[in-house]
Parts: C-alpha cells; structure tokens; sequence
C-alpha cells in the first residue's frame, strides 16, 4: 500500500492525501475524531472483516475527479475505496445521519436491553453506538429472536441473544488459531454463531474472541458478575510468555486481578504490541495468570475520558487546596451545624460530630445503651 501513488479525497469538507486503495474509513480514521464513522464489524487487525453490519455507511458525493457524478446510495466505508478528488459526506451529510439510526435500531432489535446485568456494559460498542447514534425508542413490537443456550465451557460465555453478527469471532478463530470449528449457520433472523464452538476452545488464543465481540456476546466467565468494569482499575503490565507477546492490562480491584485481556488502540481494536505485531494474548496469559505476582506492572492505562470506565481515575490528579478551616478560624466544618437541631434521625445521644472517623454500627449500640439508659434512670 505504501508503494501506491497518493490520491486526494476530502471527507467532511477536510482533504487529505492517502495511497490509492485506502478504503473511505481508513482514510477517515486518519483524520481522526468524529469523522471517522462508527464500525461494528470492521476489524483492521482481521483479515476480510467488514461488510455486515452497515454502521460505517457514508455518502459519496462526488466519485472522482474522473468522474465526478455522486453515488446514488450511500455505501459501506469500510469496503469502499477511494478515488482521486473523491468528496465523501460523514457527519455533515443529514442521510447519513438518518439512515445510521435506522441501522442502529436493526442492529438492537432482537438485542435485549439486559445492559444492567450485562458485563459487557461500559465498554460495550453497541451500548456507545445506540448513545450516539441511534433513536429513542423502536418501530417494532413483535416477539424477539430467543436461542437454545451454548454451554462454551469454564472460560467462555455465549450468549446469543447479544450476537450481532459481526464475523469477528469466525475471523478469530479461522485467522488466529489452528483449527476453526465454529461460524454462523443458517441465514436472515435464523442465523446464529454455533456448532462446535465448544470444541475450538481447546486452542490457545480462542480468548480473544471475547475481545473482538463488540458486544456482550462473548464474555469471560472467570470475570462474570464479579464487578462493573467501571469500579476496576485497568492497569498495563507484561510478563515473559512463550506463546504470546505477554503484554496485557490488568483489570484490579486493589491487589486482586479481575481480569486480564489485550491492551486496545483508539478504535477499540487490539493495540499493536512492542515487538510490531498485533498484541493477541494466549489463553494462558488471561485465563490463568490472575496474581500480581505473574506480572510486571508498568503503570495506570490512560483512559479516554468519554469513557465511563475513566469515572474515578484520577491519574496524576492533585487535591484542590481547602481554604474552609482556615476562614473558620479553625473550626472544623462538621461541627458547624448540629444536627438534632434540623432532623430527628437520630437519638440525641449519639454525637455523630463527636466521633473521630465514620460512625460504626458500635457507636449506634454505644448511643442506644446510654438512650436505655436514661429512661430508666428516669422511670426511677
Ligand atoms: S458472538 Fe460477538 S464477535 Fe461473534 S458474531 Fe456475534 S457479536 Fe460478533
Ligand atoms: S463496519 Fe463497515 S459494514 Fe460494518
């Protein structure tokens, strides 16, 4: 590709010059932020994915400087490539727009809106695609696709009823391990990601399924319903591994490894790994390396901040100077207000304003007693 001549082409009104054969989304990715549409089932790091999913439609308002007539549908950026004086319309083109909340409100209609107890939640591309690009709401009312359960083992849980159908999973399996046994059977609002894939899980990096997934799919059952991904601490941290590049990110809850998966790039996507190759991780490294202990640690993940995941992390953050005690002559701000004199929550007798730290459930027996106490010495 580098070898290509260069061609121009101007995407939401921004030109840039990328070598022939770049595909539209790629030429957007290279500009970067909102221009870049969204993807559900393009993946650079797969081989032949894209095409399914029609997120990342764009309008082609000019073809090229050749032939400068528009493209009368809109049309999959990901499988598009450009041409010299090519103008494309992102987000600066109302059909776009329109036709992608159509797209979303397909790609959610047999998905269940389980996002409460779905642990995909959070860092989950639908969830983030429905936010920003989709309607309030849905056209249908009828019975919802339901699918026979797939037991995938210890490591693995599918659930079907999540599955958009991106490929990425096949293209996984097909592309990263030595024997693919699982694909999509059967076809319109029959297909389903099944058959012996069961049986694929014996290959060591079959894991990283569960990464590509852009949904909750595909999770790790060693992490299942044990944490909202936002109250963990994602850490990067590498170990000496013989079958994989070893460097991972830890998910942490003080000194306790959730879970392990791939580092990501911007898009999402596996990052690329030091050694230049895309950093895939083996079974082992996610599965069974849970101690801090097997790794080396080399420090907190920058988190996009649009993310929810970034709530709470507060890397290199100062605390704020506190000027109140000083202005109150010393005073410390609890003591300022009593209050038995606002609300009756709790018995005179327990000083909350007194005890030094949070109250304890002792210092409410403590207060019960002397309350006791005191109608006693009173009925006396
Ligand atoms: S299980 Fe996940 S990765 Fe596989 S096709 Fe369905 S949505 Fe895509
Ligand atoms: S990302 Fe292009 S069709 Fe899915």
């Amino acid at each position: 590709m580098a070898d290509q001549p260069l061609v121009k082409v101007t995407i939401d009104n921004i030109t840039i010059e990328v070598p022939a054969g770049t595909t539209i989304l790629n030429a957007a990715r290279k500009i970067g932020g909102d221009v870049a549409p969204p993807t559900m089932c393009y993946y650079s790091k797969l081989e032949d994915s894209g095409g399914k999913c029609r997120t990342c439609l764009v309008e082609v308002s000019k073809g090229s400087d050749k032939d400068p007539r528009p493209m009368p549908k809109l049309v999959a950026s990901c499988r598009t490539a450009v041409m010299d004086g090519m103008e494309v319309k992102n987000i600066t083109s109302q059909r776009v727009i329109t036709a992608r909340k159509g797209v979303v409100e397909f790609l959610l209609i047999n998905h269940p809106l389980d996002c409460p107890i779905c642990d995909q939640a959070g860092e989950c591309d639908l969830q983030d695609l429905s936010y920003g690009h989709g309607e309030e709401g849905t056209r249908t009312e009828f019975r919802r696709r339901t699918f026979e359960k797939h037991t995938l083992g210890n490591q693995i849980q599918l659930h079907m009823t999540r599955c958009i159908l991106c490929y990425r999973c096949v293209l996984v399996a097909d592309q990263l391990t030595k024997t693919r046994q699982h694909g999509v059977l059967d076809r319109g609002d029959r297909a389903e990601i099944a058959t012996y894939i069961e049986k694929s899980l014996d290959n060591d990096f079959i894991g990283n399924v569960i990464d590509v997934c852009p949904v909750g799919a595909l999770t790790d059952r060693t992490f299942r319903f044990k944490n909202r991904v936002w109250f963990t601490k994602p850490v990067d941290a590498h170990r000496n591994c013989s079958k994989c590049c070893g460097e991972v990110r830890l998910w942490m809850r003080g000194d306790e490894v959730f879970r392990v998966t791939t580092r990501r790039d911007i898009w999402n996507e596996v990052a690329t790994a030091s050694d230049g190759k895309t950093g895939w991780i083996c079974n082992e490294c996610r599965f069974e390396k849970k101690k801090v202990s097997d790794w080396v640690i080399e420090g907190p993940t920058k988190v996009n901040r649009k993310s929810v995941i970034s709530a709470n992390k507060y890397v290199a953050a100062t605390k704020p100077d506190e000027f109140l005690e000083e202005v109150m002559k010393g005073v410390k701000p609890r003591f300022m207000l009593d209050i038995h004199n606002e609300s009756e929550v709790n018995e005179p007798e327990l000083r909350l304003d007194l005890i030094d730290g949070p109250a304890h459930s002792n210092d409410f027996k403590i207060a019960d007693e002397a309350h006791n106490k005191k109608l006693l010495n009173g009925s006396e």
